[in-house]
């Protein structure tokens, strides 16, 4: 089948190099050319696993194709997915649905046949139905069926994600569109991945529902930390004893810095602009907002008492390093990273602040005014009053302790992520503080 995919971002490409893989014909589009160029010659505009590997396999095969020129991709295509970005708006906090808007009247404008427009960005529920009437006002002669097939993917576990999803959701509104999905993923449907058909508006809703209620699990299980540092308990077994309850779940049950990324911060806003639009607030995720805005400001004052506690009363030109940068491990994106209200807050107490990231540090470089980047952790640790482990890569889990004590000026290890032993980490002479554990 041949599929063209508007937007050729995260979702896009990720998206687009595994229908190929499944055997379509795939034409990615955007409107950038310095990155379509780069596509064309095998670069990757994103750091995620698999990725490139999947991209040159099927643009090899003769199946992966990549153009700026909409009309010619969009030709005869049973299928136009549009895949572009849907930021939070300046000032309300809603979705920006002009970069969609716009795709579907493009779209629209250059369809040769009968076709499917299947919405995969994230978008406020009722946005099909906007789509549609776009794509009906620009006059085509074809019958066009507007389909909502949100993503579910993880940054750095994307490919895996999609290609073995916990379930497809597909909102259509004729069966005509579903057989066109059911052929598009019909290599999920052999392996029996749960392929739900509903409503276009009841899927865009199950994505945000879905993101909200991971966001509230880890702001709970944030809280109950707080909580175990004041009476004493350990957060770490109260995870694992709930977790274990299957109506439950042990995932998304660790404590941290607060969640951040492209997606948990825009897409709770959004579903709570969404519920005021229809007069149906949903509190709880009011709630899950604000305590997840205001954590990532209190780790920095976390790390300032931790430094008092090491016996730093003062930290006014004292040096912190803080250990990985982006957002979660296996990703280059910064979005909404604690990271960078950490650093802010530690600057604004007169802190010097040196960063390392293993991937992101030419975008953390950018989004951190005043950050020092070091070219690796033992440089980053070099004099340091407190080392912060914000986020937990692989290659900050077996950190030289013994070289690590040896550079720094104050043997203080700051955990974020509960990734170490407290017990070896003071046995190795380190203050160590972590997430709700005594
Ligand atoms: C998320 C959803 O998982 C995915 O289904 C959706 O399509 C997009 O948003 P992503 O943002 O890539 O994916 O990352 P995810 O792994 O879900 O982590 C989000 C944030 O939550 C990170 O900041 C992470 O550190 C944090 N997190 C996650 C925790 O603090 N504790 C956890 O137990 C899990």
């Amino acid at each position: 089948m041949k599929i063209a995919v508007v937007g050729s971002g995260y979702v896009g490409l990720v998206s687009g190099s595994c229908f190929a893989d499944f055997g379509h014909d795939v034409v990615c589009i955007d409107k950038d050319p310095a990155k379509i160029e780069a596509l064309q010659g095998g670069r990757m505009p994103i750091y995620e696993p698999g990725l490139a590997e999947l991209v040159h396999k099927n643009a090899a095969a003769g199946r992966l194709r990549f153009t700026t020129d909409l009309a010619a991709g969009v030709d005869g295509a049973a299928a136009v997915f549009i895949a572009v970005g849907t930021p939070a708006r300046r000032g309300d906090g809603h979705a920006d649905l002009s970069y969609v808007y716009g795709a579907a009247a493009e779209i629209a404008g250059h369809l040769t046949g009968d076709t499917v427009v299947v919405t995969k960005s994230t978008v406020p529920v009722g946005t099909g139905d906007e789509v549609e009437r776009i794509i009906g006002e620009a006059g085509t002669a074809h019958t066009v069926a507007v389909v909502s097939n949100p993503e579910f993917l993880r940054e750095g576990a994307a490919i895996g994600d999609f290609k073995r999803p916990d379930r497809i959701v597909i909102g259509a509104e004729s069966e005509a569109a579903r057989d066109v999905m059911r052929e598009i993923y019909r290599p999920l449907f052999l392996n029996r991945s749960p392929i739900m058909f509903t409503g276009r508006r009841t899927a865009e809703l199950i994505k945000y529902a879905a993101n909200a209620f991971l966001a509230t699990k880890i702001t709970f299980i944030n809280e109950m930390a707080d909580l175990c540092e004041e009476v004493g308990a350990d957060v770490q077994d109260v995870s694992r004893g709930i977790g274990l309850d299957n109506r439950i779940g042990a995932k998304f049950l660790h404590a941290g810095p607060g969640y951040g990324g492209s997606c948990f911060p825009k897409d709770t806003l959004a579903l709570l602009k969404t519920a005021e639009d229809f007069g149906s607030p949903v509190r709880i995720v009011e709630a899950v907002v604000q305590v997840n805005d205001a954590r990532k400001r209190a780790m920095g004052r976390k790390v300032i008492e931790a430094m008092a506690k090491a016996g730093i009363a003062d930290p006014r030109g004292r040096k912190v390093a803080l250990l990985g940068l982006t957002f979660k491990p296996n990703t280059d994106d910064m979005r909404d990273s604690p990271s960078l209200a950490i650093a802010t807050a530690l600057q604004d107490a007169g802190i010097e602040v040196v960063g390392y990231d293993p991937e992101g540090m030419e975008v953390a470089q950018a989004m951190m005014p005043g950050v020092a980047m070091a070219s690796d952790t033992y440089a980053a640790a070099q004099g340091a009053d407190a080392i912060v482990l914000v986020t937990e890569w692989d290659a900050f889990r077996a950190l030289d302790l013994a070289r690590l004590k040896a550079l720094v000026a104050t043997p203080l290890l700051v955990d974020l992520r509960n990734v170490y032993d407290p017990d070896e980490v003071r046995a190795a002479g380190f203050h160590y503080h972590s997430i709700g554990r005594p």
